[in-house]
């Protein structure tokens, strides 16, 4: 893959199918039938590059997924939470998780995204950077005023002020309050700031290239290529309209 390389499937229109996930309950379905009755010589279902979206690098890092694929909200909030923890002294362990904690929200899945970001990054970082990153979602819930967490004003506006959380959220800060790295993760959720308090300042990927250097192992291979269990994640992300 290069910049200059061609677009893939040439000449034809190339039709892009919603992942289930991003199409189900929305009552904007795509219409599957309609879609299959379209395939002829000329029309395609999409694999490879979308022209839709900036080309990724033959080798992606980490960076490069905050400057080409997530969302401007996700790559702020995440590069903010960072730079606050790294501000206030805190050890890499602690602004690394930050730096993670929602990557599943820059342009791959919502639902669990504390679950789904901990195993896209796992294969890269530290176990308690891992850690951190999954149970920040559980933790996120539950106050601790000892150290001046509160249950988010935004979570009751997100979800209503008589929104429960389901027993699995409560089952896993009950585990992660009693573990050894519960404090790493409870830093997180106290630098995860709301979003419209990240607006103010826009964040640079380029500024983190040596804390990043420092505590992501980069595949030489580049993200996606390198054949770790979570290769494949990359991978939708780099091509996320593909139809299989
Ligand atoms: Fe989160
Ligand atoms: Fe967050």
């Amino acid at each position: 893959m290069s910049n200059n390389r061609p677009w893939p499937q040439a000449g034809r229109t190339r039709m892009i199918a919603r992942s289930p996930l991003g199409n189900i309950g929305t009552g904007d379905e795509w219409d599957e039938d309609a879609m299959l009755a379209r395939m002829d010589d000329n029309h395609v279902f999409m694999m490879g590059d979308n022209p839709a979206l900036p080309r990724m690098p033959d080798k992606p890092s980490l960076l490069d997924f905050f400057k080409y694929r997530f969302n401007k909200i996700a790559v702020n909030h995440l590069l903010g939470a960072c730079q606050r923890a790294i501000d206030d002294g805190q050890n890499d362990t602690v602004a690394m998780a930050c730096l993670l904690h929602d990557i599943s929200n820059g342009c791959l899945i919502r639902p669990d995204h504390g679950y789904w970001s901990a195993q896209i990054v796992a294969p890269y970082v530290n176990e308690e950077v891992t850690w951190a990153v999954k149970y920040h979602q559980p933790l996120r819930y539950i106050a601790d005023p000892a150290v001046g967490y509160e249950y988010p004003p935004s979570y009751r506006k997100f979800f209503g002020a008589d929104y429960q959380p389901p027993e699995y959220i409560m089952r896993d800060a009950e585990f992660a309050k009693n573990h050894q790295w519960y404090m790493t993760a409870r830093l997180v959720t106290l630098y995860d700031h709301y979003f419209f308090a990240d607006t103010a300042k826009q964040y640079n990927p380029d500024d983190f290239t040596d804390f990043v250097g420092r505590n992501f192992r980069q595949p030489p291979e580049g993200l996606g290529f390198d054949d770790s269990p979570a290769s494949h994640m990359w991978r939708t992300m780099i091509w996320p309209n593909n139809f299989l």
